[in-house]
């Protein structure tokens, strides 16, 4: 007998509304859609290279029948030598994503206004609509490049909350300096700036280092960054938010749950931490496979847009979700774009190079059916 739906109980409206997050398939869910073994993830944009073999010599010595440290002490003061901030203006996240929520949750009073791009990461959107507010989308510009007039233009408007990502997931580029200058010039007192950089790692030397160019001024701000993507830890889930001052984190730490990063996240970003030279090789690779693959869909008349990351923002010139079943038939899964004004652009993270050629292959047949 299946159960009565409990249709009277009161639900928070804010979080009963929310639009569902566009997650990128797995690899069980596309071998039983496909019917294939042989499944090239290319959704996620996780690392395909994996991680650091220092990372399973650290998870190999947990004792799992102890509490983890709820402040991620040695984390924290990992983190604060490398990037020369304070401990106590850190505070590391289950993913950067449950900062993104965690700092919604600290700011923000319902009704307040938050502004983000579009596209844009779902999170930016969601986790503000949970708490109340409303969003407004700034969108990218038709040549997939920043818009920065009409961010400078909203952050006059004085958002309580400003969502950048660079660089910009899904799209790909990174600001540059002149770009990051203007922004930051244009944000009001009553703003909290912050700039997700999940996909710093990647970006080229001469484009700026948010965090440093915000330290550098006297905004309210966050930096988000993550050791899902560069590190090749995104099963393991942890993030870190450096905000401009120790207030700010501590809000931060009270909306977070106490043990949110558990000891083998905590173990495996301080290992990874210890070998950084991985990480820069993995990062080379990936780049120069995103060159090849840039120039290779750029001679099927492919529009895509330039890229600061380890994915690739392509219009296929179709419906997006028929794209993604035609790649998901040969074992390749991508990410389908779904925002109004995209819905022919899929997502493709830079996998092995393999898998890459098999994307490819792919791509040229879907070109010309
Ligand atoms: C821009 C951006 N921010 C945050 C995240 C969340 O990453 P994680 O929670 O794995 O650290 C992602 C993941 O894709 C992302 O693309």
């Amino acid at each position: 007998m299946t159960k009565p739906l409990h249709t009277e109980l009161p639900l928070n409206p804010h979080v009963a509304a929310l639009p569902p997050y566009n997650a990128g398939m797995n690899i069980a869910a596309a071998r039983l859609r496909s019917g294939r073994e042989d499944i090239a993830a290319l959704a996620s944009n996780e690392n395909p290279d994996g991680c650091s073999p220092t990372v399973a010599a650290a998870l190999a010595g947990l004792n799992p029948a102890r509490y983890c440290d709820p402040a991620c002490t040695a984390l924290r003061a990992a983190l604060g030598d490398k990037l020369g901030v304070a401990t106590d203006r850190i505070v590391v996240g289950n993913g950067s994503e449950e900062m993104i929520a965690a700092v919604c949750r600290a700011v923000l009073r319902p009704g307040a206004t938050v502004a983000t791009l579009c596209p844009g990461f779902g999170l930016h959107e969601i986790e503000a609509l949970a708490n109340g507010a409303l969003v407004e989308k700034i969108a990218m510009r038709a040549d997939l490049d920043f818009d920065v007039p009409a961010i400078v233009e909203a952050l006059g408007r004085a958002p309580a909350i400003f969502f950048l990502s660079s660089p910009s997931n899904p799209v790909g580029p990174a600001l540059d300096r002149e770009s990051l200058d203007r922004i930051v010039a244009s944000v009001r007192p009553e703003t909290l700036l912050v700039l997700d950089e999940a996909y710093f790692e990647f970006t080229d030397d001469d484009l700026p280092d948010g965090l440093a160019v915000l330290s550098a001024s006297a905004l309210s701000f966050v930096v988000l960054r993550t050791f899902s993507k560069a590190y090749g830890l995104a099963g393991l889930r942890v993030g870190y938010a450096v905000t401009s001052d120790a207030r700010l984190a501590l809000a931060m730490t009270g909306a977070k749950t106490p043990f949110n990063v558990n000891a083998a996240a905590q173990a495996a970003a301080l290992a990874a931490l210890t070998d950084e030279a991985w990480m820069h090789a993995s990062v080379s690779r990936l780049k120069a496979e995103r060159t090849r693959i840039a120039k290779a869909i750029a001679a099927m008349g492919l529009p895509t847009a330039r890229s600061q990351t380890n994915f690739l923002f392509i219009d296929v010139g179709r419906d997006s979700q028929a794209a993604m079943d035609h790649f998901l038939s040969q074992g390749i899964i991508v990410k389908p774009w779904k925002e109004k004004g995209f819905e022919t652009f899929i997502r493709m993270t830079i996998g092995t190079q393999a898998d890459n050629d098999r994307f490819l292959a792919a791509l040229k047949a879907l070109v010309a059916a």
